[in-house]
């Protein structure tokens, strides 16, 4: 299945702020808690789109380990460099497209992640079969995606704001914890499934609208139902952002929940 999507550098820093000015959590402090990667390991992040999880393993293990993010996207990839550079930490950010045989050898790393990623592969068997040939015997792949009960409130006020329009099914959070667990489950021999929420709580709709622009406007091909140009998309903004403030008014905050699943997978 082809996904019509595209992260950009903007819209993906603005969610990446506001998970973590409003998250009463830190997914990283998690993901890093639930992996226990050791000093030495080889790790793959894939997807790595500006490098977040790669700059955690690496302040987390002081640098010791070798590490490797790759991207499709040479906007995030150069984004990624730049901050290598600055922060001087050796890590490897190599173009690397999920849907082709990755340029990796086989049986290489320790770990292999793809967060918030793996949902936009075109054949998701294939995808993963090549995260789990360039693994370790013994190497884990770890993934994160959405499931279904994600961001309800987000939902909730696009439908309040547009008179119960049918939501379009995401490729994340409608396949995530099912076809691509299973997936998963196919190909190792040991799947564990954790999960993670985290309450974003706005006390003003002004960061709600702003992730909602950041979460919308990139994805418009998949919203096509809702809104065509850019006219459109700014009329279904108001009225979301009524809705919002309507919301805000009745329940003095607004509380949309992540809820993340993290598949960690031994081959
Ligand atoms: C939501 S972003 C997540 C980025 C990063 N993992 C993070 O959590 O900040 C999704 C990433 O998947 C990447 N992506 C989409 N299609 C891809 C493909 N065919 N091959 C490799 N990466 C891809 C995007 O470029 C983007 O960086």
């Amino acid at each position: 299945m082809k996904i019509e999507y595209k992260e950009t550098t903007s819209d993906l820093a603005t969610r990446i702020d506001i998970h973590s000015k409003f998250g009463g959590r830190n997914i990283d402090t998690w993901m890093l808690d639930l992996l226990k990667i050791q000093p030495g390991d080889v790790i793959l992040d894939v997807g790595c789109g500006s490098g977040k999880q790669c700059f955690s393993y690496h302040a987390y293990l002081n640098g010791k380990a070798d590490i490797t993010g790759g991207d499709v996207d040479k906007e995030l990839l150069a984004q990624a460099r730049e901050t290598d550079q600055a922060k001087g930490t050796g890590i490897k950010f190599i173009d690397l497209d999920f849907n082709q045989k990755f340029p990796l050898p086989d049986n290489h790393y320790d770990l292999v992640s793809c967060c918030f990623a793996i949902y936009y592969a075109e054949n998701v068997p294939f995808t993963i079969s090549e995260m789990h040939r360039v693994l370790k015997p013994g190497g884990r792949l770890f993934t994160t995606g959405p499931m279904p009960t994600n961001k309800q409130l987000f939902y909730d006020i696009i439908r309040e704001a547009t008179n119960n329009k049918p939501i379009p099914p995401m490729p994340g959070s409608s396949r995530y914890s099912t076809e691509f667990l299973a997936t998963i489950k196919n190909l190792f021999s040991k799947v564990e499934v954790e999960i993670f929420e985290n309450p974003l709580t706005f006390e003003t709709v002004e960061p709600f609208i702003a992730y909602t622009r950041a979460s919308l406007s990139e994805d418009r091909k998949l919203w096509s139902t809702f809104f065509q140009g850019k006219e459109e998309f700014e009329q279904m903004m108001k009225a979301i952002e009524q809705a919002a403030q309507k919301r805000l008014e009745r329940d003095g905050k607004l509380v949309m929940t992540k809820v993340v699943g993290g598949f960690l997978a031994t081959k």
